[in-house]
């Protein structure tokens, strides 16, 4: 990956705990800073939604996205086995320097996996598709993952209340937008996903997945745990 941002920023972070701030741009409008201890806070620093998917993670679970590995770590340590999926060679690496067991350095695009009771993709998991249809694609092969047990515990954001601010790249869906990471005088766009709660119930529908609504909050943030229906 080239001007691997994060990678970067968890990387020094890491190795010097350099804290300097990756600045955020949502189409082109500023968003609040972000600073990279965020990818190693513990448990207590994790909001109310984290803890409920990581208490209601079970038997063999996949973090998909896994970055430093904080929510892996933690399962981990409770004696889980997991395994960490994260897209960046550096992410990666430090995750398993961290003390994740097994860390696969891939795209979730190209994994053919089996039998995990818990597919975890947490911090606007969604964003992980690049649209709407793509998204449809990923449920349906993260469902092909599951144990027949298994549930897939995902975040998104309604990003509504925020249309007037970012000004819309895409007519197909306004949750589709281009971020921009700035971090010492590098710069990195990439597509990302922000789901409205009915656009994610109904394409889990579609795929024949269960829904229940772990977490709903007023600020549009939502949780889900998707599960085969029998
Ligand atoms: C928003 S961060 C969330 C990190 C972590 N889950 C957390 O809560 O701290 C998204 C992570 O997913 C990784 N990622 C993005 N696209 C990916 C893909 N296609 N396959 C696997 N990992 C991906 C990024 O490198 C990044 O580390």
């Amino acid at each position: 990956m080239s001007n691997d941002i994060l990678g970067l920023a968890i990387e020094a972070f890491f190795v010097k705990e350099d804290n300097t701030p990756i600045r955020i741009f949502i189409n082109k409008n500023e968003e609040p800073e972000m600073f990279p201890s965020v990818f190693f806070r513990g448990y207590k620093k994790m909001l109310r939604y984290e803890r409920l998917a990581l208490k209601s993670s079970k038997g063999k679970v996949l973090d998909l996205g896994c970055a430093a590995g904080c929510h892996s770590l933690y399962l981990q340590n409770k004696g889980f086995e997991v395994t960490g999926v994260e897209v960046s060679e550096k992410s990666a690496k430090i995750a398993r320097s961290r003390g994740v067991k097994t860390v696969i350095n891939d795209d979730w695009r190209n994994l053919k996996l089996r039998n995990f009771d818990t597919v975890l993709v947490l911090m606007n998991g969604m964003g992980l598709a690049d649209s709407p249809s793509e998204l449809k694609l990923m449920f349906r092969k993260l469902k092909s993952f599951l144990s027949p047990i298994g549930s897939i515990l995902i975040d998104s954001t309604d990003v509504t209340y925020a249309k007037a601010d970012w000004p819309m790249l895409d007519s197909e869906y306004f949750g589709k937008v281009q971020f921009e990471l700035k971090y010492k005088g590098k710069t990195q766009c990439f597509p990302w996903l922000f789901v409205d709660f009915e656009t994610a119930v109904k394409t889990a529908k579609s795929v024949k997945l269960n829904v229940e609504v772990l977490e709903r909050a007023r600020n549009g943030h939502f949780l889900l745990r998707l599960s085969k229906m029998s």
